[in-house]
């Protein structure tokens, strides 16, 4: 049976995840989270002192990148994999607006960058994997079999993301994640290492007019394409 790999990119809360965790359950591949990993280095540097809103030690959390162990365990009472810091669950605590409003600064960094490319091509050595980020299907895995790229207007995306961060229970205005949204998208696509570009090669799959289902069918047909 021949496995493929699939990259999933695009803006953020696009609705890349839902798709890639539905699309690796169908096919019995792994699911990896790729913003996961920028958001767990991240919440390191808070809790270190390394970066605040107010300062960004860049240094500082470079010298201390080789003592950051990063891995995915799964949760079977979640159905995905949770992200790990230094073997401390950091699932809740990577997904806040404090996290999102500083991740993208620490995201342009290339020593991060090329921390964390190394153990995700690592997590797909072996094919049968859906990961999903801002750099897969350019950096991560240029030769993947299937390349997605995602958009949605930033008033859907801020709304995703809203409703995503108010049933956690966090308290936040829509004003304020419509903003996180787009400084995100905008630093994460003008930095200078692995900026967010859509691969010549990758389809574009539109999330303001398709619906989940329709991209999930129109997905599984490509990918059985592929396979
Ligand atoms: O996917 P998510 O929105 O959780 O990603 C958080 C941030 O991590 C992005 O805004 C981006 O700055 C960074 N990121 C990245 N490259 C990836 C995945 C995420 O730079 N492959």
């Amino acid at each position: 049976d021949k496995k493929i790999t699939i990259a999933i990119d695009g803006f953020s809360s696009t609705g890349k995840s839902t798709l890639a965790k539905q699309v690796a359950a169908h096919l019995g591949y792994a699911y990896v989270d790729s913003g996961a990993m920028y958001r767990a280095i991240t919440l390191y540097a808070m809790e270190n002192g390394f970066i605040s809103p107010t300062h960004f030690d860049k240094q500082g959390l470079i010298k201390n990148l080789p003592d950051i162990k990063l891995d995915f365990r799964f949760n079977p009472d979640a159905g995905f994999a949770e992200m790990y810091i230094n073997g401390q669950n950091a699932e809740k605590k990577i997904r806040t607006l404090e996290v999102s409003s500083l991740v993208s600064h620490v995201a342009e960094v290339s020593e991060v960058r090329a921390k964390l490319v190394e153990q995700q091509q690592h997590m797909g050595e072996n094919k049968g994997v859906v990961m999903d980020g801002r750099d897969i299907g350019t950096v991560v895995f240029p030769n993947a079999e299937l390349k997605l790229f995602m958009t949605a207007s930033p008033e859907t995306r801020a709304q995703r993301r809203y409703d995503e961060l108010t049933q956690k229970g966090e308290a936040v205005t829509y004003e304020a994640v419509l903003k996180n949204v787009q400084d995100r998208d905008y630093i994460d696509s003008n930095r200078e290492d692995s900026p967010l570009i859509q691969a010549v090669d990758a389809i574009v799959i539109d999330n303001s007019t398709l619906s989940r289902q329709e991209q999930f069918e129109l997905v599984l047909g490509l990918a059985t394409e592929a396979i």
